[in-house]
């Protein structure tokens, strides 16, 4: 565990938004660099304060240990100038424990499930209202009320489709017609309040050719020309908004492999012909099996390819299923949650690392992998877990 410098918790408290421009996304890791801009005496009075906590503190023999406020993970985060975000659901917002850490750790919420397509357009474009934004807006809200930027997540997947598309027998002018309205209308919806946007997820099989989905080839609106329907989405996100980031984002692409070779293949191309895009979103669903140095090199080899072509790279949905939870499976989960968000750390690319929610006690893991579980970093007593301190240490060293 990395002692904080400063020591003082209040030197922290008045830090500032994470800053999202359309260079990156810079955080504003010290309350002094924004302070010294300013003239105000307040500014000049916070600073004294600090000074002197940080002198008194230095004086110590034996100095406190940091306050668990000084050493969250989204402050040894920020000085690295990282996001640190998590998935996460409105519905527990309630809960006293879930909305403390999730306000307090990180600073980058994403809705879980709440603004994928059959949650947020949950009627068809007959219905006079189509679209349910209430989880998506609370969430927005609990994010801006703890100075977190929210990322979207997702506008185009093969799952979570509402039975009125699936069922209507929409042609594929018609299915065009849906999506460009949708990705329009949820985007401008969260205009300004969304800095990223998963707009394509999960378009690949694992051997790199294209998935059969609704919106790919049944009917879909690109069957038979690969990844066009995916620049058509991208252009008609950028169209909705011009400011946002534009992603796409996969599972099982962290290493080079065949996936990850075609995403790869559709990004080289894609910047090549000015085609909106920003980012690539590495999910890293993984097992401890990938605590192999082949995979992490492979891994990090890939980050450096995908880098090189200009995109920002978030790695967005990382949580490792473990078969049980004893100490030592919760040891090597935590070694492996270090050397992924070292990955990050390393390459200046990797703006972004994202847990799939933060506690096991609402992972998705035990209801999709049968018997699996124990994949996040607080157990499910809300109790940080070796995968925390690895995490952290990781970001702070
Ligand atoms: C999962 C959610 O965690 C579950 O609650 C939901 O039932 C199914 O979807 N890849 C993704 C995420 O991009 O949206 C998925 O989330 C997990 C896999």
């Amino acid at each position: 565990m990395a002692i904080d410098y400063f020591g003082s918790p209040s030197c922290f408290r008045a830090r500032d938004k994470p800053n999202i421009g359309r260079e990156g996304l810079i955080v504003n890791p010290f309350f002094f660099r924004k302070q010294k801009s300013q003239t105000s005496l307040g500014a000049i009075a916070a600073v004294a304060l600090c000074l002197v906590a940080f002198l008194s503190l230095a004086a110590s023999p034996n100095p406190q240990p940091a306050s668990p406020e000084a050493t969250t993970l989204r402050h040894a985060a920020e000085a690295r100038h990282i996001v640190i975000g998590t998935a996460a659901a409105s519905f527990l917002l309630g809960e006293a424990e879930y909305a403390s850490i999730l306000g307090s750790e990180f600073s980058q919420l994403q809705a879980e499930n709440e603004m994928k397509f059959g949650a947020i357009h949950p009627r068809p474009d007959t219905d006079p209202n189509p679209y349910n934004f209430a989880g998506g807006d609370a969430l927005v809200a609990f994010a801006q009320s703890h100075n977190m930027v929210v990322r979207g997540h997702t506008l185009l997947w093969h799952n979570n489709v509402p039975e009125w598309l699936k069922k209507g027998g929409y042609t594929s002018a018609q299915m065009a017609t849906i999506l460009q309205g949708h990705i329009h209308s949820v985007m401008t919806h969260y205009a300004s309040k969304v800095y990223a946007w998963d707009v394509v997820n999960e378009a690949f099989n694992d051997d790199g050719t294209m998935r059969s989905t609704l919106w790919y080839d049944q009917p879909g609106i690109g069957a038979g020309v690969g990844t066009k329907y995916i620049e058509q989405s991208l252009r008609w996100a950028r169209e909705a908004d011009p400011k946002v980031k534009l992603f796409y984002n996969d599972y099982d692409a962290e290493e080079i492999n065949k996936k990850s070779d075609a995403i790869y293949a559709m990004a080289k191309d894609f910047k090549k012909r000015g085609i909106p895009l920003d980012g690539v979103g590495f999910q890293t669903h993984i097992t401890p099996k990938f605590d192999d140095p082949a995979k992490l090199k492979s891994y990090k080899e890939n980050l450096e390819r995908f880098a090189k072509l200009g995109l920002e790279l978030h790695m967005t949905e990382i949580d490792v299923r473990l078969s049980n939870g004893d100490t030592s499976s919760l040891a090597e989960e935590g070694k492996l949650y270090g050397e992924i968000t070292k990955l990050c750390v390393e390459q200046p690319a990797c703006k972004v690392i994202q847990t799939w929610g933060f506690t096991d006690k609402h992972s998705w893991i035990p209801g999709f992998y049968k018997g699996l579980g124990w994949a996040l970093p607080w157990d499910d007593k809300y109790q940080k877990k070796p995968a925390y301190e690895a995490m952290h240490d990781a970001l702070a060293k």
